[in-house]
């Protein structure tokens, strides 16, 4: 089994207690996942770069663009935020990008892995061209914009797919990820688990991440 990486998702945390959440679970954390919506690729806002100025953290971060059409200045806005944080990946959605090889040079021209999202509609042969440049894919298992959905199980086929097509890729699933169904994810071949409520509404944080990898532990 790989080793499975845990990349809990602000986007449920208290907001006006951001920082000590984080502090919670980041040393139990691979990835820090900061959710960013523009209320036009999805019908939900979120403060823009300006939101990793409110808080710091060790934890390298997932930066998860579901915005329409970013442009170059815009994913620099990210990158320039925060000098204390550290990126991991920029994640963009080939829905949302005309030019997408484009933007994932970007991405990548500035040291930072580039990543690539597709929705729980979208077909895996939309992002094939890619995939020998990009450093992870996201198959989305909701229909982004919300937490707190459940969890599509459908979208396992394209995890299957991919991981034969890419035996040493990062596989990462986002939306309605919990102890009962990351099981599924990691059998079918996703290593990276997003989970934000389930985390973060619950009164014990790190026992759900605990429980979420011991459930992974005992049924794959
Ligand atoms: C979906 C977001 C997810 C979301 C996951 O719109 O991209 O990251 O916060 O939330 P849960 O884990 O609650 O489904």
């Amino acid at each position: 089994m790989p080793k499975i990486k845990i990349a809990p998702s602000i986007l449920s945390a208290n907001q006006d207690k951001l920082q000590e959440e984080i502090n919670e679970i980041e040393d139990y954390s691979d990835l820090l996942q900061v959710d960013v919506m523009d209320n036009k690729f999805v019908p939900n806002i979120t403060p823009q770069a300006e939101l990793l100025k409110k808080f710091d953290t060790k934890v390298p971060l997932d930066i998860h663009l579901m915005v329409k059409e970013p442009s170059d200045d815009y994913i620099m806005s990210f990158i320039d935020a925060n000098s204390k944080l550290k990126i991991n990946n920029i994640t963009v959605h080939q829905e949302a990008c005309p030019n997408l090889k484009k933007t994932l040079k970007f991405i990548k021209n500035n040291d930072i892995k580039a990543s690539v999202a597709i929705n729980p509609k979208t077909p895996l042969n939309k992002i094939k061209e890619v995939l020998d440049y990009v450093d992870m894919v996201l198959i989305m298992t909701v229909v982004p914009g919300f937490s707190g959905q459940k969890f599509i199980e459908d979208c396992m086929d394209k995890v299957k797919e991919l991981r034969k097509l890419k035996p040493n890729l990062e596989i990462e699933v986002d939306g309605g990820v919990n102890d009962k169904t990351a099981p599924i994810a990691v059998k079918a071949g996703a290593n990276v688990l997003v989970v934000s409520s389930f985390i973060f509404k619950a009164e014990d944080k790190v026992g759900a991440i605990n429980k979420i990898l011991e459930s992974v532990k005992q049924n794959i």
